[in-house]
This record gives structure tokens, sequence and C-alpha cells, in this order.
């Protein structure tokens, strides 16, 4: 027999019916906890502002394609017990002053129920959400300092996350599977790969983690299924560094097809929105109806037109980030754009030239199908996951947490030799940039030398003390960030490290993105270190993953062996050759206090917060009004309908809209882009700015300079023939002090058979 989803729902919540039976006359145990997840949405400005990850200065956001989204689920032992936050962040990284930020909020609003020892805040590193929100400047330089708007988005929508979370805390049910994702990742650092010992390569069966840990919560009194969160290592690159479209790349789109995927398991399959009318009847009904003008509307209209509308009571799929060091998401390799040939191995060059070397994803060269392939590859390992998973998780909750200053912390190794980080540095490897998104300096990864002319450039800015160049070895010192302190600090010295324990499940949260063996020596270290203090709590059923780019950034970590070839994770690795093996023993110490049961007395330094000291040079818009005789929200440009009258699956009609810069109102939870379908005489939003249908591209009309909106929707399998309209909502002021105006415009109707 072959069980369909809806069969398996059903069964899903006989079972659980039947254990909730249990648990009725099982007196509160460890295997019930209470349970929140809460979702809100984070998209920040969706024009002008240079986009986190490439730092590419020609890459400003012009539109969305779909939104991003911060994410949580809290874990309580009971409503006194231990509990823990964590917030799945559909940004490049999490930032160390949106953390303190929202500490401060929290600590408001909760007292001290969420501080920064129970709250871990973990980026999926997507490389097209807007930047601006880091405190360092090597951070913002690109973005031309500080974005107020970027940050604020962030913030609020991890704050909202979390009260969402904590106000549905119901005592509920926790499930643990694993599996494989099968091609949705390869290294693309494989030489350095090849540097670690031969016999730590061996009980490894590739040079990247292929597994996927999923956690499915359950609510313990209705049985219903209330969220996923599942962790795995592939980069957020399979949009390029052209791209210029808010996108929470491949997880953001693996989350987006999981909610939608479990939506649509309780819907029934006869959809109320199928309509059978011959295709010339819908021809000729939508000739009948033409564009609308732009029309004032209110400051929360786009929300109404919302097709997952944000009740608090929403699903929540995430997908976490890992040691995504060296795993690129584009999978078929890297080839060079003049020949064609692979690159070559140890630089990632052609004939020496790093830009020509440029990674390809399975959609290639259609980074959108990348996007959607790498998505569904994580989506579809998730489902089976999530519908198999009957593996309880009990026992306790616990966390431990502890800022360290990597500027210099002294490391054993092996017991009878003691070395120690270094300040902060960059190599020329990390100017090379990657093949998913190489750097235009001429450098290439795996340099260890700096030309005259660089090092001459360098030390205009600062020359690195002769202590650092020998600290960094063999890394070559191309900033050496540690030591620049002008305006203000350049990179971070204080880092969190934090532990977070759900019964057998320990989760390690890494300020950076360790590579795939950095991570299975930290992960190996921490299970040698629970399961000799633990006095038989810990043993080989221990799971243990890694939070990737967690409560701050610090760049990469990889290992020592790898740290000899300075390719573009190495020459990232900040703090010097013995970074990873000062993580691995301050995390050891944390494991082995939580083995014991002990607290830390010290929390270690604070992390400064450098809000005042921002260089903030991005201007914002001043003021926007369309051409004469003209309204925002006016057609520029209607749909234009095909020969034979109507549309059919995968074509993408699109209309284009007098409209002003979407920097005036993020229209949170609300959308800039809408597909509604006639039903009666009734227009029903069905597709919104969240689709991944659904294009919203915002630029200025390159002769008069106004704003354009062009709302374009590539119509998906699933569509229903029908009736259908193109809409767009915006906002604006005319000139920087005045109030906000909202404007709201639909396309003619056109027919889809
Ligand atoms: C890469 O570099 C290593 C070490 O220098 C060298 O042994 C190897 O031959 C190089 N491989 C290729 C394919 O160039
Ligand atoms: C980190 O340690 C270094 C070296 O001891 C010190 O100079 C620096 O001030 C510390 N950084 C911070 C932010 O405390
Ligand atoms: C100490 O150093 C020696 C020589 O460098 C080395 O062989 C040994 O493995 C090290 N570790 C211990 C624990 O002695
Ligand atoms: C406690 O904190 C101090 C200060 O940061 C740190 O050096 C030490 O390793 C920590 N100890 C444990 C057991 O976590
Ligand atoms: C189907 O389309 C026709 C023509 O547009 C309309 O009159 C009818 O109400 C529609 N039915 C539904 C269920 O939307
Ligand atoms: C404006 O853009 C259009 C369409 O891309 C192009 O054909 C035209 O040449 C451009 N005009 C100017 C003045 O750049
Ligand atoms: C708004 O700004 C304009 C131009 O800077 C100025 O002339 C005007 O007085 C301002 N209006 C208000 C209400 O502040």
């Amino acid at each position: 027999m072959i069980m369909t989803s809806k069969m398996y729902h059903n069964l899903e919540k006989l079972l659980v019916a039947a254990l909730c039976l249990l648990c009725a006359w099982i007196p509160a145990t460890d295997g019930q906890y209470l349970i929140g997840v809460g979702s809100y949405d984070m998209t920040g400005p969706a024009a002008d502002v240079n986009m986190m990850g490439y730092a590419n200065i020609e890459q400003n956001t012009a539109g969305v394609h779909f939104r991003l989204r911060a994410r949580t689920f809290i874990v309580a032992e009971n409503p006194q017990g231990p509990r823990f936050a964590f917030v799945n962040l559909d940004a490049g990284m999490a930032s160390q002053l949106v953390n303190i930020k929202v500490l401060e909020r929290l600590n408001s609003r909760f007292g001290n129920l969420y501080t920064q020892e129970n709250v871990a805040i973990s980026g999926i590193h997507t490389h097209a959400g807007p930047g601006g929100y880091l405190q360092y400047l090597v951070y913002s330089v690109t973005s031309l300092g500080f974005v107020q708007q970027s940050f604020d988005a962030i913030v609020n929508a991890i704050e909202q996350s979390i009260v969402l979370a904590h106000n549905n805390l119901k005592p509920g049910l926790i499930f643990i599977n694993k599996g494989e994702v099968h091609n949705a990742g390869i290294n693309r650092s494989p030489s350095a790969y090849l540097l670690n010992p031969a016999d730590e390569r061996a009980q490894y069966p590739t040079n990247i983690d292929t597994q996927m840990t999923l956690l499915k919560f359950v609510d313990g009194g209705s049985g219903k299924s209330i969220g996923a969160f599942s962790w795995f290592a592939t980069h957020g690159t399979s949009m390029s560094k052209d791209n210029k479209l808010i996108s929470g790349d491949n997880k953001g789109a693996a989350a987006r097809f999981f909610e939608d995927w479990f939506a649509s398991t309780g819907k029934s399959s006869s959809s109320p929105l199928t309509n059978s009318t011959s295709p010339s009847t819908l021809v000729k009904k939508a000739q009948t109806i033409k564009a609308t003008g732009g029309k004032p509307c209110d400051k929360t209209t786009s929300q109404g037109f919302k097709v997952r509308k944000n009740d608090g009571s929403l699903f929540v799929g995430a997908f976490c980030q890992s040691n995504v060091g060296d795993v690129t998401p584009n999978v078929l390799g890297a080839f060079c754009i003049d020949s064609g040939k692979p690159c070559d191995f140890n630089h990632s060059s052609c004939h020496g030239n790093d830009l020509l070397c440029v990674g390809r994803g399975p959609g290639y060269p259609d980074e959108i199908l990348s996007t959607k392939i790498i998505g569904e590859r994580q989506f579809k390992t998730a489902v089976d996951l999530f519908s198999s998973a009957t593996e309880e998780l009990t026992g306790k909750i616990d966390y431990r947490h502890v800022y360290l200053n990597f500027t210099d912390i002294e490391v054993e190794l092996d017991g009878n030799k003691t070395v120690k980080t270094c300040p902060a540095a960059l190599g020329p490897g990390f100017a090379a940039g990657t093949t998913d998104g190489p750097g235009a300096f001429g450098f290439q990864q795996g340099d260890t030398e700096i030309s005259k002319v660089w090092k001459k450039v360098r030390d205009m800015l600062k020359e690195p003390s002769q202590y650092q160049v020998d600290c960094q070895k063999p890394k070559a010192v191309l900033l050496s960030t540690g030591e620049m302190f002008e305006p203000y600090a350049w990179a971070p010295a204080i880092l969190p490290i934090q532990i977070l324990r759900l019964g057998k499940l320990i989760i390690l949260s890494v300020p950076g993105e360790f590579t795939t063996m950095a991570g299975r020596r930290l992960r190996e270290a921490i299970m040698q270190a629970l399961i000799s203090n633990g006095n038989g709590e810990f043993d080989d059923k221990t799971q243990i993953v890694i939070a990737g780019l967690t409560n701050t950034y610090s760049q990469y970590v990889a290992t020592v062996e790898e740290y000899e070839q300075q390719r573009y994770e190495a020459a990232s690795t900040l703090y010097g050759p013995h970074t990873l093996s000062a993580y691995i023993q301050e995390f050891q110490k944390l494991a082995k206090a939580m083995a014991r049961g002990e607290k830390n007395s010290s929390r270690g330094p604070s992390p400064p917060d450098l809000t005042s000291v921002q260089l903030r040079l991005l201007q914002g818009p001043f003021g926007d009004s369309p051409p004469n005789g003209v309204n925002l929200g006016d057609i520029k440009q209607d749909v234009t309908l095909p020969k034979c009258g109507s549309f059919k699956k995968g074509d993408r009609p699109s209309a284009t809209f007098w409209s002003a810069n979407p920097r005036y109102d993020l229209l949170t939870e609300g959308t800039f882009a809408g597909v509604e379908l006639l039903q009666g005489e009734r227009w029903t939003p069905v597709y919104d700015d969240d689709d991944f249908s659904l294009y919203f591209k915002w630029k200025t009309d390159n002769v008069t300079f106004h704003g354009l909106a062009i709302i374009e929707w590539e119509i998906p399998e699933e569509a229903n023939s029908g009736v259908y309209r193109l809409r767009h909502f915006g906002s604006s002021k005319k000139a920087t002090n005045s109030t906000t105006q909202y404007f709201t415009g639909a396309s003619s109707a056109f027919a889809v058979s």
C-alpha cells in the first residue's frame, strides 16, 4: 500500500494521540517539555542597500524574490525550570550588536528569563539579504557603514518571533531524526582538505558532512505538529554576486517549500479555487477587466492581502546552518569561464586569474533554478525525516556560555606545548574570494606572499606589528584587522561560545564558519569531554550538531593543516593557525562544566556596543513623486497578452507600475506584489512576494528617474486555470519630513488555462 501524505498525517495524529493518552497518566516526567515556536518577517530595505556576503560594491538590493524571516523555537523543562530559545535567522550571519539589542529588549519584557546564556541566534548564510547590521568595520565597508533600517528589521523580527514562541509555550513532545541530504554540497577547497591527516580523513566517507539532523515539535494537547528545525551544512551561495533580489537562498527556499508542504497536507485535495470554465470564456471575461489606476490605501492594506497571515499559529519549518566553511551548493564544480575547463586545483584560478573561475549550481546558468533545486534537496530530506521521526527526546535542558577574548588565548597542545591565538588578520586568499564569488583584486587562493605594491597600500591603512606577522604565519598579513581601531574596531576580539542541551541533543553555537574537518574535530572533542565527565549521562547515542554563524560573526575556522595552504577559508581564519585548537580547548571546558553540573562563575569580558561610533554614509530616499498626470500605482506597462489570448503554466506575465522607493515602508508581514484570482466577482489573493513564483523588481526609470516596480509571475505548475491580475503595493513620501502615504494598483486581467 502506498501511503499518501494525508493518510500519513492521520496516522501520525493517531499515534501522537495514543502517546498522549500515556502522558496523561504518567506523572509529568522529563519526557515532556514546554515548547513554543514563532516566526516573523525580517525583510529589510529592498532598494539601494548593499547585500551582505559577497562584499560586491555593486550588489545593492533592487527588489524581493521572497521574504526573509526569523524563526524561533523555545523549549523549557517546566515553567520554572531551565529553558532556551533558538532563533534561525534568514540573514548572512548573526551580529554581535543585534544580539546585544535583542537581549536588552528581552530583558525589559521578560526580566532575566532570556539572556546571552540561553538565547542562540544563528544565521542561515544567505548572501542575498541587506547588509549594514554588523558593528565591525570590515563587515560594513561595502554597505557604506551601518544601515539602521537593516538592523531594525532584524532586531524587531527576532524579538517578535521570540515573543510569539514564548506566548505559544505549551506541553509538547520533541522527536529527533537524522538522514542524508544528497548532492546539496561539495567541498570548494578539496586541496586544503587533503592536507588533513590521512588516518583522520579515512574515518569519513567524503570531504563534506552530508547528515541532516531534524527536530520535530508536536503539541501535546492536540497532537498537531507545530514545527521542525533542521541542521545541515551548505553555503547560501546558490544566488550569485550579481543578484539584486532579496532572497533566503537555498535554505530560505527550503523553509518556504517545507512550510507550504505542511500547510497543504492539512487541506483537501479538491482545491476550492478550481474552475472548469472553458478557456475562451476565461479570455472573454479577462478582456472586460482593465487595469485600475493607482489608489491610496492604508499602512496595513498589503497585510490584508497576505496569503500566509501571521496570526502566531503558523507552522514553523527552519533550515539551520552548520559547519559550512568549505561547502558550496554549486555542486557541478568550478570551471573557467573562458575555456570551460576545470580550474587550477590548488588555486581555483584560470591561468593565474581568479576572476575566471566560477562555480556552477545544478540549474546552471539559471541561479534561481539552482536555488530551487538545492532548496528542494534539503526540503525533501526534511520531509522524510519529519514524516518518519519516532525517537522522542527526553532529559535535561541545560546551557553554558562564555565570552572569550580571542586576541591571545593560550592553548595547550598535546599537554606539553603552549601556543597562542593572535589578533585578527586576513590574508591575501581572503581578497581572492571563492569560486562562489571571486574577488576583484588580482589575488589567488593559496597566496602566501604579498607584492611590494600591495604592502605599501596595506601599510597606509595599518602596518602590522612584527608580533602579528610572526604569530599569523604562514598567513601573510594583508589586513591586520585586529590591530585596526580607526575610526572603530575592524574585527571582533570578544567572541561568545555556547552549548545548549536538549536531552541527548547537544547544540554547539559557534560564531563563524567552521570547515568540514574543523567541525568534525570540535564535535569529536566535545563528545569525549561529555562522555568522560558525564558519569554515564552521555554516551555514543549523544547527538552533537554545530550551529554555524551564531551570536556573533568572526569569519572562518580552518584546521591547522588547512591553514598551511592559505586558501580563502584559511586566509579568513582570523586568529591565526591555532584558532580551532583554542575553540576546542574552551568548548571542552564548557562541556566539562555541563557534564559535571558545574556553573562557570566567570562570564568573560563583555563585548563592546559600538552603536554610537558607527559610520552611516548611506543616504535615505529624499522623497518621491510620480510624473505629472500620473498617480503612484498607475500602470506604466500593462501585461502583454500572448497571441493565443491566454497564458499557460511556465509563462511569465509581468506589469510595470509607477512607484516609489520601497525603503519608505518595508511593508513588514505585508507584500509589495500580489497575484489575485477572480472568484465569482471577487478577487482573492493567491500569491504574494513570499512566493517563489512571484518577483518584485525595483528600479528607477533611466530617463525621468521616477521609481518603477515590476511585478513578474512565473505561472507555477500547481496554478489553477482562471482569470488573474497582478497587484502592486507601495508607499511614498513627498519629502523626507512629510508623512508616509500608501498606494496600490492592479494590472488588467488575463486568463491562465
Ligand atoms: C597542489 O599543491 C601540492 C602541494 O604544493 C602539490 O603537491 C600538488 O601537485 C598540487 N596539485 C596540483 C593538481 O597542482
Ligand atoms: C583583548 O585582549 C587584548 C590583549 O590582551 C587587549 O589588548 C584588548 O583590549 C582586549 N579586547 C577587548 C575588547 O577587551
Ligand atoms: C609531547 O611532546 C612530544 C615531543 O614533541 C610528543 O611526542 C608527545 O606526543 C607530546 N605529548 C605528550 C602528551 O607527551
Ligand atoms: C570560565 O570562564 C573563564 C573566563 O572566560 C574561562 O577562561 C574558563 O575557561 C571558563 N571555564 C569554564 C569551565 O567554562
Ligand atoms: C469560474 O469562472 C467564471 C467566469 O469567470 C465565474 O463566473 C465563476 O464564478 C467561477 N467559479 C469559481 C468557483 O470561481
Ligand atoms: C533606458 O533603458 C532602455 C531599456 O533598457 C534602453 O533601451 C534605453 O536606451 C535607455 N535609455 C537611456 C537614456 O539610457
Ligand atoms: C520640510 O522640509 C522642507 C525642505 O527641507 C522645508 O521647507 C519644510 O519647512 C519642512 N516642513 C516641515 C513641516 O518641517
